[in-house]
């Protein structure tokens, strides 16, 4: 089994990324804003490893931290001073936010010319048609480490479990427009493994640890596991990694697998936002 190393890769990925926005000295460096409403422990650590990520490469990042009790209006208040600040490329709303406030709203106030998250419905719109757009960070890492392996999809049958808009949903299209045949499940989907088992490429976003046991899919099977899930302080993926690695074929490991290549794809979006704007300034 070859280990689909997010974690090298990415480092990879983005000392590439820190060469080409090493040629923009002097310029105002690419600056990604980063919204995070509440305390959500997960989120926190996550924005850390952006954050740090970010400065490697040379990305600036601005923190708007806000308290878990803000209003709607507030919140919509923040996002518009982003979307007219000139200092600002990127803007992402860290997922998930209280439920007392309207998410679809939010991300769609979010100006698509500072859309790093791709989640707007301008650029979703795009994504299914599969047309030129700003590609969800965890889907686009996904197809990045696929690539590195030199991974042809063309023709496999795929399967991805999870439909969620930020994941599952935009990996099918991806693993579709890459040539794949895809079939998507989810929690009503009835004997998933009926559909694992015939799969040469399963996606696992479901969010439950082991999910993907070894007597659900096919020898040979190409494994992307997505899941981050914390069991008794450990991270455990939606794969049963220790069995399911012995007749994998190629496998991603978690941590250091999609999780990086998240956070790359990102800081990528982000250097992608400042090129369009800057090109639109005629300052590159
Ligand atoms: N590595 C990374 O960078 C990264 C990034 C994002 C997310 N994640 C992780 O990836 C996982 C999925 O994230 P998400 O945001 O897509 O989660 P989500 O929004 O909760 O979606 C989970 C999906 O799994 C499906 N599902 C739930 N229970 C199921 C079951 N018993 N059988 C089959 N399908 C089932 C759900 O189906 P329904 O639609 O029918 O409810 C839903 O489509 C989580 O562990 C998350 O932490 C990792």
């Amino acid at each position: 089994m070859t280990l689909l190393d997010g974690y090298n890769t990415a480092k990879k990925l983005n000392h590439e990324l820190k060469l080409e926005i090493d040629k923009w000295k002097g310029l105002k460096k690419p600056t990604l804003a980063i919204i995070h409403i509440g305390n959500n422990a997960a989120s926190l650590s996550y924005i850390k490893g952006k954050i740090s990520a970010a400065e490697k490469v040379g990305i600036e990042t601005k923190l708007i931290h806000l308290k878990d009790q803000i209003s709607q209006k507030e919140v919509e208040d923040n996002i518009l001073i982003l979307n007219n600040d000139p200092q600002i490329d990127g803007i992402i709303l860290q997922l998930p936010i209280p439920k007392h406030l309207n998410k679809d709203r939010l991300i769609d106030l979010i100006s698509i010319d500072k859309d790093a998250d791709g989640f707007h419905t301008f650029h979703q719109g795009l994504l299914y048609q599969s047309r030129e757009t700003m590609v969800p960070a965890t889907p686009l890492g996904i197809m990045l480490l696929l690539e590195t392996y030199n991974i042809k999809l063309n023709g496999l049958k795929a399967v991805v479990i999870g439909r969620s808009n930020i994941v599952g949903s935009p990996v099918s299209r991806l693993l579709q427009d890459a040539g794949a045949t895809v079939t998507i499940c989810h929690s009503k989907t009835k004997d998933i493994s009926a559909y694992t088992k015939d799969a040469d490429i399963v996606v696992a976003a479901v969010g439950i640890p082991k999910f993907l046991k070894a007597d659900m899919v096919k020898k040979d099977v190409i494994i992307v596991d997505v899941g981050i899930n914390k069991v008794e302080g450990k991270l455990i993926g939606d794969v049963d990694f220790e069995h399911v690695s012995k007749i994998a074929s190629y496998m991603t490991p978690v941590p250091k697998g999609v999780g990086p290549m998240t956070i790359h794809a990102l800081l990528k979006n982000t250097v992608k936002l400042y090129v369009n704007t800057m090109k639109k300034r005629n300052s590159i």
